[in-house]
């Protein structure tokens, strides 16, 4: 499937302006709304995602999948490695270059389709805790690299052992972390493995917890 692209200047997120269109019929599976910058971007649990002018702002419109979130994180890796890039996932689906996080992904659900928000740090990192393609001594024009991440999305969602390459990449197993939960609940232990549904299976004092959503730190840096 050909990608059809929405290039936009300014938007709040591309997040909102992807679901308009949705709800208007605008858009359906292989469109992307694309923007320069968004004035109020927004990343996992509410986080500000700061979103200046010459990083990459885009939601990709997917059919629902049930390892979307596993599916996204994969095809941006692939994508950001096939300009010289290479990333680690954070679980769920950070992208991370030593601990630094260069691209962030949010989802979010619409009728029969996914939003699939992704951000990428190109030539700047806005905060100190984080990176961008250049640091890590790539160069991609945001353009190529839309269109590459839908080849990989394309892929990864044909996938038949999604979870096993997600595994391969993912720089969470073994580590001593701390997850806080949507109701505010902490777990604290030692990530062992990455079950069927895409859950971190989490080593704790009271036993292993298989955990399906949450805010993930790696207590060893
Ligand atoms: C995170 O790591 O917390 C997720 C960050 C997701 C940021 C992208 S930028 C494009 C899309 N629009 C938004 O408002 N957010 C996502």
């Amino acid at each position: 499937m050909s990608l059809v692209i929405h290039r936009l200047q300014q938007v709040s997120s591309t997040q909102d302006e992807a679901r308009r269109l949705v709800e208007t019929g605008e858009v359906g599976p292989g469109h992307v709304v694309v923007v320069d910058e968004q004035t109020k971007g927004r990343g996992r649990f509410g986080r500000e995602w700061l979103s200046p002018v010459g990083g990459l702002y885009a939601t990709f419109i997917v059919a629902r999948h049930p390892l979307i979130s596993l599916v996204s994180g994969v095809a941006v890796l692939r994508a950001l490695a096939r300009f010289g890039v290479a990333v680690r996932l954070k679980w769920p689906n950070d992208l991370v270059v030593d601990g630094r996080k260069l691209a962030g992904i949010l989802i979010e659900c619409k009728n029969e389709v996914a939003l699939v928000g992704i951000g990428v740090n190109l030539r700047e990192a806005p905060l100190d805790t984080a990176t961008s393609v250049r640091a890590a001594g790539g160069t991609v024009k945001r353009g190529e690299l839309i269109v590459t991440i839908w080849e990989e999305m394309t892929e990864a969602v044909a996938s038949e052992d999604i979870v096993g390459e997600y595994r391969t990449h993912l720089a969470t197993l073994d580590q001593p972390v701390r997850l806080t939960l949507e109701d505010g609940e902490t777990v604290e232990g030692r990530a062992v493995d990455i079950d069927p549904e895409g859950r971190l299976l989490v080593e704790t004092a009271a036993g292993v917890r298989a955990i399906s959503s949450g805010e993930c730190s790696h207590l060893r840096s």
